[in-house]
């Protein structure tokens, strides 16, 4: 739309080709000045003296309040006419911004709609205005306006054509500025909740010691195996390491080689050219291209068959590779990371892993400790959960119960972190909102012999705490029913009403 303007003044009325550099000159700013104060003062800058205009300026027109402010002026009263504000359909700017329409005016005393007390206020004289409207999107965003010719040559036509490519532009710089505006708002707040997802909760010494190592690879190409149990957070820690070093920027893609048979995997690995097999309809980017340049993180690499095993090693050994069906060598630099819960070295051992392939992951290995040996994180990892997932739902003031936690640490979470965030986001789905009580819990009572028996406790403690929790078992296998738990464990149902109010348990 501005270069057709552009274009049609050329046709229409031959300005000087000095003319029409500056104007291509100003173009060029508007897609390149980041700094919008900036580009507006040069537009107005630039119009003034093209025009030879002795005053012009930029008013921006604030919806909410129906006031148009100025954000240019140029003249010499300039700052003092920068103080005013001018209500929609006031003056000749106001009249412009409402009605959408350009407007000159040769003799200002002539015309009602002049607003005098600008110019009473200032002292500056004036005889002629010419006023365009700035308009993105077919909604007025503000006007421009010049004021007499320096020469005292009336204001024509052509100053009008000129003043509407100025007053284009300077919309444009501002759709682009607000535009790229709330790009950078959207990405901060995008990449804010991505930070919050990949946060690494907890504070055990072997927690610490892992994220420590995990920063100390992450500045190089090193490749990684990150061994640990399902759920430990060995994809979150393979994130780490890639934000924390210099391929930040580009992507790191992740591929689960547990999830697909060999075939499957390679095309999705290597990618498939047109009609490399019935289906191929069409050429496929795989996962080791996409993360050119990036990180590659193959989870459950332990489960990658031998065929696929001997692949990956010439990706990783020559940085090279072909597409299936694909003739020419595509080459690449990518970050290889890993994870596997299994014991590779075992699996290397008795022939079902490649060693030369082991040897080329497991430059570095990391050990992502279980959730049970680092129980001191959670506390802190259940809170983090609770505020996360009640967030998501619009909550907040839930509590956890003493005894809950206390359920919380004394199991031994076999699904690690993983599970321990199922139980709490099903707690806070289906608890009572208030607080997460130890019947909230999907723990199974396991090892129900030990329950309660740390060291510090008095026998009679640990037998309540064994009670407690051998009574909620029962009312809960038999779905609360009170005399069928009391049948089972062979008690008087009167009883079992004893211990309920002795030891606080409400309904399993
Ligand atoms: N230390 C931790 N802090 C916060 N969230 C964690 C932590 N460890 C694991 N998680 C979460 O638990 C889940 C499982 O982690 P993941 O990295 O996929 O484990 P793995 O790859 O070892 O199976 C994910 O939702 C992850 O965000
Ligand atoms: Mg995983």
């Amino acid at each position: 739309m501005h270069a057709g303007n552009l274009y049609r003044m050329e046709q229409a009325a031959p300005l000087s080709d000095s003319t029409i550099d500056r104007l291509r000159e100003i173009s060029h700013w508007v897609s390149s000045v980041l700094d919008l104060d900036q580009l507006l003062e040069l537009i107005i800058e630039t119009a003034t003296r093209m025009m030879r205009a002795k005053a012009s300026s930029l008013l921006l027109l604030d919806r909410k309040s129906g006031k148009l402010r100025f954000k240019v002026a140029t003249g010499e009263k300039g700052d003092e006419v920068r103080r005013f504000e001018v209500n929609l359909g006031q003056g000749i700017a106001g009249y412009v911004a409402q009605k959408g329409e350009p407007l000159l005016i040769p003799d200002v005393t002539k015309d009602a709609r002049w607003y005098k007390k600008i110019s009473e206020s200032t002292g500056f004289q004036t005889r002629s205005i010419a006023c365009v409207p700035m308009r993105v999107e077919d909604e007025t965003i503000g006007v421009v306006e010049i004021i007499d010719k320096e020469d005292g040559s009336p204001i024509g036509r052509e100053d009008m054509k000129l003043l509407t490519v100025f007053a284009d532009l300077a919309s444009m710089a501002i759709s682009n500025a607000r535009k790229i505006d709330r790009f950078k708002r959207e990405n901060e707040d995008l990449k804010q909740e991505l930070q919050d997802r990949y946060r690494i909760i907890g504070e055990s010494a072997g927690l610490r010691k892992v994220i420590s190592d995990a920063l100390k690879v992450a500045n190089s190409k090193t490749t990684t195996l990150i061994q640990g149990e399902s759920g430990t957070g060995k994809e979150l820690l393979a994130r780490l390491i890639h934000r924390a070093g210099p391929r930040k920027n580009q992507p790191m893609i992740v591929l689960n080689c547990a999830a697909l048979p060999e075939t499957l995997l390679e095309a999705e690995l290597f990618g498939y050219e047109r009609g490399a097999f019935t289906g191929a309809t069409s050429r496929k980017i795989g996962k080791v291209e996409l993360a050119d340049g990036g990180t590659l993180f193959l989870d459950e690499i332990g489960e990658m068959t031998p065929g696929m095993q001997a692949k990956l090693l010439r990706v990783i050994q020559e940085g090279m590779f072909y597409r299936v069906g694909g003739t020419t060598p595509i080459k690449v630099d990518v970050r290889f990371l890993s994870a596997t819960n299994r014991d590779i070295a075992k699996e290397v051992s008795e022939g079902r892993f490649r060693e030369d392939l082991f040897y080329r992951l497991n430059v570095v290995q990391i050990h992502m400790p279980a959730l049970r040996e680092r129980k001191e994180d959670i506390p802190l990892l259940a809170h983090y959960f609770l505020e996360r997932f009640q967030k998501e739902r619009g909550l907040h003031g839930m509590k956890i119960s003493p005894e809950a936690m206390r359920r919380m640490k004394r199991y031994d979470w076999p699904g690690n972190v993983r599970e321990l965030a199922n139980a709490v986001e099903r707690a806070v789905v289906m608890g009572n909102g208030i607080e997460i009580r130890p019947e909230d819990l999907p723990i199974a009572v396991e090892g129900l012999a030990r329950a309660g028996s740390e060291v510090g406790l008095t026998l009679k403690e640990a037998v309540d705490n064994f009670k407690k929790d051998f009574i909620r078992l029962n009312l809960r296998h038999t779905g609360g029913n009170r005399s069928h738990a009391a049948r089972l464990m062979g008690i008087q149902r009167t009883y079992l009403s004893r211990m309920l109010t002795k030891y606080g348990i409400r309904d399993a």
